[in-house]
């Protein structure tokens, strides 16, 4: 990829953090992108693994991490939040992932290895648009008492829960796409390596 390809790859992922930090401000919760331990550009761009220090990430909230060119989101999920998803089971198009394409070790409703981290690539499965984080519970545009935290595409109305799963009624047909990836430690996070080959 050429330098301007990838300044205005990073344009457009601040961007969306930029807009994601504003809407996570009325909560109280920063979404803050965060810088891994990339080999190199060129190397990045072909698609060699990235780390990210997670030792940091507080329960509710979520982290960009850049990788392949693409938005990586890095949630830490509340113990409520995971109570919340069976809940929702009913409104959801692929609630157990059977339809969307994922790692095979990435089962059951958290979608995840350690069930509190939510590791999904940030483009919306529709037509690829970022979707923002909206884990206020009760947003009054998101469908009110209903709505309990999940990611919004601002392009066509598409919503996921906050294991990335597509609901019903949207556009998009698919859930959020889980990426490969695996642990070094506690607090390493190492995406594009799966956890079978780590
Ligand atoms: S790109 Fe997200 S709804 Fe169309």
């Amino acid at each position: 990829m050429s330098s301007d390809g990838v300044n205005s790859g990073r344009r457009k992922f601040l961007t969306a953090a930029t807009s994601a930090v504003g809407v996570a401000g009325v909560v109280g919760i920063a979404v803050p992108f965060v810088g891994s331990w990339n080999p190199s550009a060129k190397a990045k761009a072909a698609g060699a693994p990235v780390k990210a220090d997670i030792g940091k990430l507080e329960p509710g909230q979520m982290v960009v991490v850049e990788w392949r060119g693409k938005p990586v989101y890095v949630m830490r999920r509340t113990a409520s939040q995971l109570e919340d998803l069976p809940k929702l089971d009913g409104d959801l198009k692929d609630p157990q992932s059977e339809i969307s394409e994922q790692p095979a070790y990435i089962t059951g409703e958290a979608r995840s290895l350690r069930p509190e981290l939510l590791v999904v690539v940030g483009l919306c499965t529709h037509l690829g648009c970022a979707p923002k984080f909206r884990p206020e519970v009760g947003a009054a545009d998101l469908g009110g008492d209903e709505w309990l935290g999940g990611f919004f595409c601002p392009c066509h109305g598409s919503k996921f829960d906050l294991a990335g799963r597509v609901y019903s009624g949207v556009p998009a047909s698919t859930n959020l796409v889980v990426p490969p990836y695996s642990f070094e430690g506690d607090n390493v996070l190492v995406i594009g390596v799966d956890a079978e080959a780590a």
